[in-house]
């Protein structure tokens, strides 16, 4: 899709001598408010706004409010302000009160955020007049959040009927950036994926069974495929309301599925793994990694791929016992993208997290958990669309 790009915006702005830009950026940074990977994101676009003389108006939402946790600190946007103003390394100012209650007019600030849009009703509804009120506040509009794109929300889509709108420079890296795991793709190509929940990824495992060459089921959803070719997990998390749809995926699949043969296994995950295969798992236990041989084999395919989609941990990788399989990989997917021209392309935040030291040799690493997957399932974006040129 062609949307309106960066540059777009530049000769607009210069022709149209505008003053204010909204910047829709996603500062719902996880709980613990330490990984500002979405705050680096956009930078460039901040910077490069502010530069040309505009005066800028952050937007973003925070965590999901209730109407009883309007105006609540735990939601309010205002506790990422210093992330943001150091990121940045300029002075952000914040404005705590209502759109409805100030004068557009009356923010003066060279860069200033509002507050958390979930605050208004309006804003998961993509409501018109809360979009009007929101689009007062600029002159011009920026979409600099790919993470945020598959929400059809007023911050998203319906402020773009009232102001030019263009994309930012993280939202266009991000396109490209994902963009090689889904066209002109070089093979073979491999798709990790894993996670807990079978449920949450239907959509993007259908998809890659049918485009990759192997799709490599970790994390607990591969309980879930194994239990439904089955094989007794004892306690094991699974998924049983599921077992039709991964018996689907596997009759269809064009894709080699690789699901795991062995595991680190224990009552609870406090204790140390024990290894087992697959046939030998205790009565008393659940796997909550996966083993050596299982490991082993998709570093192969690793070594054999050109192009490797990531989402989903391999195993429970919070708990040192239980990282063995996803340390590994991360290692061996950096090096292989350092030294062999790999092309890595992960997503999501437990992904991330789960990558460490290894993420900055990965070829490109997205800010996004549901458009992430969204897109590779190969969804428009309600916020690409309402971008499009
Ligand atoms: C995300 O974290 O994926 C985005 O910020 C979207 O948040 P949401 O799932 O609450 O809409």
């Amino acid at each position: 899709m062609n949307i309106k790009n960066f540059d777009n915006f530049k000769q607009f702005v210069t022709a149209n001598g505008c003053k204010r830009c909204i910047i829709r950026c996603d500062l719902n940074l996880p709980s613990d408010i330490e990984d500002l990977s979405r705050v680096y994101a956009i930078k460039d676009t901040v910077l490069s706004v502010a530069g040309m003389g505009l005066q800028v108006i952050l937007i973003s939402h925070y965590k999901r409010p209730k109407p009883e946790d309007v105006g609540n600190p735990k939601f309010s946007l205002e506790q990422i302000v210093p992330s943001v103003a150091k990121v940045l390394g300029r002075d952000v100012a914040f404005e705590k009160r209502s759109i409805f209650d100030i004068e557009p007019n009356a923010i003066t600030a060279p860069i200033t955020l509002l507050e958390n849009l979930r605050f208004y009703e309006g804003e998961t509804k993509n409501d018109d007049a809360l979009a009007e009120r929101l689009a007062q506040f600029g002159d011009v509009y920026i979409n600099d959040a790919f993470s945020v794109s598959h929400r059809a929300h007023t911050s998203v889509c319906a402020i773009t009927k009232h102001l030019p709108s263009f994309a930012g420079l993280s939202m266009m890296r991000e396109i490209e950036g994902i963009t090689q795991a889904t066209e002109n793709i070089k093979r073979p190509y491999t798709a990790i994926i894993g996670g807990a929940k079978v449920s949450t990824k239907i959509d993007v495992l259908k998809k890659l069974s049918l485009e990759a060459d192997y799709l490599v089921v970790a994390g607990a959803m591969a309980n879930t495929f194994l239990a439904a070719q089955g094989h007794d997990m004892k306690k094991s998390l699974i998924e049983p309301e599921q077992f039709d749809t991964a018996r689907e995926i596997m009759a269809n699949a064009n894709a080699e599925i690789v699901l795991p043969i062995d595991f680190w296994v224990s009552q609870n995950v406090e204790t140390n793994g024990v290894h087992c295969d697959l046939a030998n798992i205790p009565d008393d236990c659940g796997c909550f990694d996966i083993g050596e041989k299982s490991t082993a084999r998709i570093l192969e395919i690793i070594d054999k791929s050109h192009t490797l989609l990531w989402n989903g941990t391999l195993g429970l990788f919070e708990f040192a016992n239980f990282n063995y399989s996803t340390e590994r990989v991360s290692k061996r997917v950096a090096e292989r993208t350092k030294n062999n021209g790999l092309i890595s392309i992960t997503g999501g935040g437990e992904t991330i997290a789960s990558l460490g030291k290894y993420k900055s040799d990965m070829t490109f690493v997205s800010t996004a958990g549901g458009a992430f997957l969204e897109y590779i399932a190969g969804y428009d974006l309600p916020g690409d669309t309402a971008l499009k040129a």
